[in-house]
């Protein structure tokens, strides 16, 4: 009876999915372009009606982008030390002729886990721990970056970043909210196309290995394909689906969390004078203008704080965590085992210390106090003091210090730079 009923399901969706496609495609089946290419800068012929010169629109791009495109390379480099070692491929290609109907349209009991931060806050290292579970994590590095393009551009993904405002927009939207409940639950043909071609997938093993498929679809048949063959690998073979995003209100997650009760979500922080430096570091931060940059950044911080204290109760409690990334560095082995236990993942013993070795090497011959308090050494008392000012809310509830006694102090690594925030937010705290 269950099976008959499957089945019917099963015909009834892909009747739902074809017309969804026949209808949504209508206008770019036609196109018949030379193979699309894995770049956020070229056309997929599911993607635009045509082709575009994108040359002039590089540079702007580059400055305005508000991603962490670099990050795996530069993470740590404010910090002294350079990242070692790439992670080895968790699983092997999924080969989809293994892959069965039943486990495609299973109702699995798997953990979705989202891992919401900012720009510079750690969010890649962070994302590594997660990926680092061979036992299997499918893993998402920023997908929502296309599609915030294609929002702030207005559905010319390939122009620059002209208005800043929209960018924020789209962090409250509904199909930001929309795609990224989708990725959890491995719903890939309902997710942003532009998606599957950025080359964000290549930061993920379990992405990457279905990025050739879409590159070389021509037709919305093939993609379907595609997009088929990631759901059935997503849900068959991994304990859990987690996205890293830097690009979604807490508010919008909270949402998410209401509709999917198997959403975790990971809040990570960091002190705000580290994330404001390292965005200097990279060119995103105008630092004449100090006071309205640290405002912009902290006033993100800050709504999605005033969401937090709301998180009570066993069932949102025990599915938000706030992690600081300051004790990830202090305490590698506590953070990487209190988020594989909050994630309800049980990697393997060598799995966890392969993921504290990665930790520790990315910051090789730098004590760990050293490494989350570098920001002290290369910034003045005075803009400390500007941040502290404008993000002063913010610094409060997470339990970072405000305020130093003079330049001494502030390069004196003994006195702590944080501690226990107030017991709203210190109830929530990971580590
Ligand atoms: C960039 O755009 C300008 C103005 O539209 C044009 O004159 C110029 O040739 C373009 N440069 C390239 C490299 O396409
Ligand atoms: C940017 O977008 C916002 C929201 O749509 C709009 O109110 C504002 O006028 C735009 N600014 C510019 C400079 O286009
Ligand atoms: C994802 O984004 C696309 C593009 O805006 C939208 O058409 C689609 O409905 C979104 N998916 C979901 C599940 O919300
Ligand atoms: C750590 O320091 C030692 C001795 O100064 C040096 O040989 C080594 O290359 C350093 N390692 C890294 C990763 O910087």
């Amino acid at each position: 009876m269950i099976r008959r009923c499957r089945r019917l399901c099963f015909l009834l969706c892909v009747l739902a999915g074809i017309s969804y496609l026949l209808f949504n495609a209508s206008s770019t089946d036609e196109a018949k372009v030379k193979g699309g290419r894995l770049d956020n800068r070229h056309a997929h012929p599911l993607l635009f009606d045509k082709e575009r010169d994108l040359e002039n629109a590089s540079d702007d791009d580059h400055l305005d982008d508000d991603d962490e495109d670099s990050d795996d390379e530069k993470a740590t480099e404010e910090d002294g030390a350079e990242l070692s070692g790439s992670i080895v491929a968790p699983n092997p290609p999924i080969d989809p002729s293994q892959i069965t109907e039943e486990a495609i349209y299973e109702d699995n009991t798997k953990v979705h886990v989202l891992l919401l931060a900012y720009m510079r806050t750690g969010s890649s290292m962070t994302g590594r721990i997660l990926k680092m579970s061979r036992s299997g994590i499918f893993y998402w590095y920023e997908p929502l970056h296309m599609l915030e393009r294609h929002f702030v551009t207005g559905g010319h993904p390939e122009l620059p970043y002209r208005n800043k405002s929209l960018v924020e927009v789209f962090t409250w939207s509904s199909v930001a909210k929309g795609n990224v409940s989708a990725l959890l639950r491995c719903d890939i043909e309902n997710v942003y196309k532009g998606a599957l071609l950025d080359g964000f997938v290549t930061y993920s093993a379990q992405t990457q290995q279905f990025a050739p498929c879409f590159e070389t679809a021509k037709t919305t048949s093939a993609w379907r394909k595609c997009a088929r063959d990631m759901t059935a690998a997503c849900k068959k073979n991994y304990q859990a689906t987690a996205i890293k995003c830097i690009r979604l209100t807490l508010e919008r997650a909270v949402e998410v969390m209401m509709d999917d009760h198997k959403v975790k979500v990971i809040h990570l922080f960091r002190d705000p004078r580290a994330v404001l430096l390292s965005r200097h570091k990279l060119g995103y931060t105008k630092w004449r203008d100090l006071h309205n940059e640290a405002t912009a950044v902290c006033a993100r911080m800050a709504r999605d704080l005033e969401v937090t204290p709301t998180l009570t109760g066993p069932d949102l409690n025990e599915r938000y965590a706030i992690l600081r990334y300051e004790d990830i560095t202090m305490s590698p082995n506590t953070a990487v085992q209190r988020l594989y236990d909050f994630m309800g993942i049980k990697p393997s013993e060598e799995e966890v210390s392969e993921a504290i070795d990665m930790i520790s090497e990315a910051k090789a011959n730098l004590t760990s106090a050293q490494v989350a308090q570098a920001w002290r050494q290369a910034i003045t008392l005075q803009d400390a003091r500007i941040i502290a000012d404008a993000c002063h809310d913010v610094m409060k509830n997470l339990g970072y210090r405000l305020d130093f006694a003079d330049e001494t102090e502030l390069k004196d690594l003994r006195v702590p730079a944080f501690g226990e925030p107030p017991p709203d937010f210190a109830s929530h705290l990971l580590v």
